[in-house]
């Protein structure tokens, strides 16, 4: 934890820093509070998505994890796109590899596959087109075909699967254990506390779980619902960082955490981290050419519908 008077000395630095380089720094919602403070735009996997690919910038800073910052590589490759710390995965993403997609695609030689963006490149090099939690059910109902492979989140799969259905999934059995982590019980602990919240889940939630919520979103779906809704309570279940993210936003209501929901590789993005990557220059994202062809491919399809 950095002390509140070496923050706004980091702070200073990180704003030189950006200027000398023309940097911008992207920070999923996740991120420790004091990194979401220094990030010129915070958002979901869409969103910062979006964002890289618009950007001016010559140097792209990316606080989350390695599959995010690989995508804001594939949209903007002329840009420099550096990790303050490289070793944050997604132990999600890395449940599915390119032979265990081939593995997964041979009974359905004639399927499209549909890969969540929390994919290696290598992966998304060998799907059709990608999606985020924020556009799943656009995603696949986007495709004409009625039987689609899904990939690698089978909860994600199963909740887009029960928006959809006219069309058959086939799900890739992957999951995020932060989000499976979350259980009916720790929901109905806190409806009980605070009878008065609005339970907003993440849909890489169990469906008991998915079941109990209100509404079932991506982190920037919940920040557009809470934004906008009448409630003043909310019970965030999806990572802890979120909680943060949601007050800075929306002071007058109040977020409830779950505690536990907490994953180690979205922390491991420090202040002094970003700096040591901007005077460093550290961290830098490179994808062979024969992967990122095909793979940016799949993330501009999904880009192009909007
Ligand atoms: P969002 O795109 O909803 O922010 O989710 C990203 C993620 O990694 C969820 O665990
Ligand atoms: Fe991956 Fe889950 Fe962490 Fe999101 S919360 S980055 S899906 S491990």
């Amino acid at each position: 934890m950095v002390s509140v008077a070496d923050q706004s000395e980091i702070s200073q630095e990180i704003e030189r820093l950006k200027a000398e380089r023309n940097a911008v720094i992207l920070a999923h919602n996740y991120q420790l509070p004091e990194v979401q403070d220094v990030a010129d735009f915070l958002g979901d996997s869409l969103g910062l998505s979006q964002k890289a690919a618009g950007t001016d910038a010559d140097v792209i800073v990316f606080c989350g994890v390695h599959f995010m910052a690989q995508t804001a590589k594939l949209l903007s490759p002329d840009k420099t796109v550096l990790m303050p710390d490289p070793s944050a995965g997604c132990p999600l993403a890395d449940m599915i590899t390119p032979e265990s997609l081939a593995e997964f695609r041979e009974p359905y030689p004639e399927a499209p596959v549909v890969s969540y963006v929390n994919t290696t490149a290598e992966v998304k090099a060998g799907s059709d087109i990608c999606c985020t939690s924020a556009n799943s059910v656009r995603v696949v109902e986007s495709l004409e075909a009625k039987r689609i492979l899904f990939t690698p989140d089978a909860n994600l799969g199963e909740w887009t699967q029960e928006q959809l259905p006219h069309k058959q999934l086939i799900l890739y059995p992957g999951c995020c254990n932060v989000h499976v982590n979350i259980r009916p019980e720790m929901i109905q602990d806190l409806k009980h506390e605070h009878p008065e919240a609005v339970v907003m889940v993440h849909p890489e939630c169990v469906k008991d779980v998915r079941d109990l919520a209100d509404v079932v979103a991506s982190t920037g779906g919940m920040g557009r619902f809470a934004a906008a809704s009448e409630a003043q309570q909310f019970i965030v279940g999806t990572e802890e960082g979120m909680a943060y993210r949601l007050a800075q936003d929306n002071p007058d209501k109040v977020f409830y955490r779950i505690q536990t929901a907490l994953c180690p590789n979205m922390k491991k993005t420090t202040l002094p981290k970003v700096v040591h990557c901007l005077r460093e220059m550290t961290g830098e994202i490179t994808i062979p050419p024969q992967i990122a062809e095909p793979a940016r491919l799949t993330v501009e399809r999904m880009v192009a519908l909007g």
